[in-house]
C-alpha cells in the first residue's frame, strides 16, 4: 500500500483553494486503498505572529473540516503535529542535514518574510527552519506521496534532497517522497487579486471563498471576481488570469476541462453564475456535516486520540532509527 502524508496549517479558515488544491483528493486518495496520514500541523502556526485562542479554535476546526470533507478516520489516520512529538526530534536532525543558503532560498520564506518586516515584526527563526519540520513531517512515515497544491512543490523537493543526503551520509534511513499535483486547480487564484494564490491568511477576504462561507455568501464573492477587461471567455492564464481561474475552478468542480468549458461561454457573467452554483453544489454536503460534527465534539477528539496513538507508532521506530544512525547514544 502506498503510504501518504499530507497537512494543513491552521492558519485561517479553510479555502476553495486548500479543498480544491489538496483536501479534496485526500478525500479521493482515502476510498483508494491507501495507507494514508492527514495532518494538522498547528507547529507550523507558530511560525508568525499569532494569537494562542485563534490557533487552539482553528486546530479543532481544520480537524472537522478534514472530516466533513470526507475524510474515513477507520480508512486513514487523521491527527494533529503537536501531539506526536517524533516530529520535532527529527526536525533537530534534518536541520543538521540542511544547509542556512537552502533555507534562505526558498519562495516562501522570501515572501513571509519580507511580509512580517513590511508589518514592522520581526521575523522567527522557525519561519527559516519551517521547511525542515515539513520535511521532518513527511520523512517521518516513510512516506512516499505528497498530494499537495503548486505552492508546496519546492518544500518537497527541499524533503527529497534531504531525504537523499542523510541516506547517503548515515546509511539508507527515509524514503524519498514525491509530490503529486491535481490536474487542475492546483493553485486557485484570489478572486479579487487573480495574480495572487487564494490564500487562507491573507487578511482582504473578499477574494477568498471559505469553505465555511453560507451559499449567498459565496455566490457573491464569485460573482463579484475580477474578471478581465474584454469579452471573449478563454482560457489564457497570463492575459486573462481571472477568466482562466474561474475556469479552472468551474473544471475542477465539474470534472472538466478549462480550455473547452471556455468555449461554452459569451459571456462572463454567464461563466460566473455557473461557476457559483457549481462551488455552492459542492461545498453543500461538506458544510452540513460539518455542521453535525459541531454538534459532536467528542467524535472529534476520539479521532485525534487515536490518530496521534497510530501515528506515533509509525513515527517512533523510524526516527529512532535516524537518531542512531547520526551517532546518538541510545538511551539506557
Ligand atoms: P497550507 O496549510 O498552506 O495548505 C494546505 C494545502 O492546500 C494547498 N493550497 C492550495 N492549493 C491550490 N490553490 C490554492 N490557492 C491553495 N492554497 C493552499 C497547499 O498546497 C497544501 O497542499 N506547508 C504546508 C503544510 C504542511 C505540509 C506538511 C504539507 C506542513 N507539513 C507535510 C504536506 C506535507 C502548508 O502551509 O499548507
Amino acid at each position: 500500500m502506498t503510504r501518504i502524508f499530507s497537512g494543513v496549517k491552521p492558519t485561517g479558515h479553510l479555502t476553495l483553494g486548500n479543498y480544491l488544491g489538496a483536501v479534496r483528493r485526500w478525500a479521493e486518495i482515502d476510498q483508494h486503498g491507501a495507507d494514508a496520514l492527514f495532518c494538522v500541523v498547528d507547529l507550523h502556526a507558530l511560525t508568525v505572529e499569532h494569537d494562542p485562542a485563534r490557533v487552539h479554535r482553528l486546530s479543532r476546526q481544520a480537524a472537522s473540516v478534514l472530516l466533513a470533507a470526507g475524510l474515513d478516520p477507520k480508512l486513514c489516520t487523521v491527527f494533529v503535529q503537536s501531539h506526536v512529538d517524533e516530529h520535532t526530534r527529527l526536525s533537530y536532525l534534518l536541520e543538521c542535514t540542511a544547509t542556512d543558503g537552502e533555507m534562505r532560498r526558498m519562495i516562501q520564506y522570501k515572501e513571509k518574510a519580507a511580509q512580517e518586516r513590511a508589518r514592522g515584526g520581526s521575523v522567527r527563526l522557525s519561519l527559516l527552519t519551517y521547511p525542515v519540520l515539513m520535511a521532518a513531517d513527511i520523512l517521518a512515515y516513510r512516506t512516499e506521496e505528497v498530494p499537495v497544491g503548486d505552492d508546496q512543490t519546492q518544500h518537497v523537493e527541499l524533503t527529497r534532497d534531504l531525504a537523499e543526503r542523510f541516506n547517503q551520509r548515515y546509511g539508507h534511513t527515509f524514503v524519498v517522497p514525491r509530490a503529486t499535483h491535481p490536474p487542475v486547480a492546483a493553485r486557485v487564484m484570489d478572486l479579487q487579486s487573480p495574480l495572487s494564490k487564494m490564500g487562507k491568511s491573507h487578511t482582504a477576504t473578499g477574494g477568498i471563498v471559505y469553505l465555511l462561507d453560507d451559499a449567498d455568501v459565496v455566490r457573491k464573492k464569485i460573482m463579484r471576481a475580477v474578471t478581465d477587461s474584454g469579452q471573449d471567455v478563454e482560457y489564457d492564464r497570463e492575459r486573462r488570469p481571472g477568466v482562466a481561474n474561474l475556469l479552472d475552478v468551474l473544471a475542477a468542480c465539474e470534472g472538466g476541462d478549462p480550455e473547452e468549458l471556455a468555449g461554452a461561454y459569451r459571456s462572463y457573467g454567464a461563466l460566473k453564475k455557473d461557476t457559483a452554483e457549481a462551488v455552492v453544489e459542492l461545498l453543500r454536503p461538506l458544510r452540513e456535516r460539518h455542521a453535525e460534527l459541531v454538534a459532536d465534539p467528542g467524535y472529534v477528539d476520539e479521532v485525534l486520540r487515536a490518530g496521534a496513538e497510530r501515528a506515533r507508532k509509525l513515527a517512533r521506530p523510524v526516527v529512532d532509527r535516524a537518531y542512531r544512525a547520526v551517532g546518538l547514544l541510545p538511551p539506557v
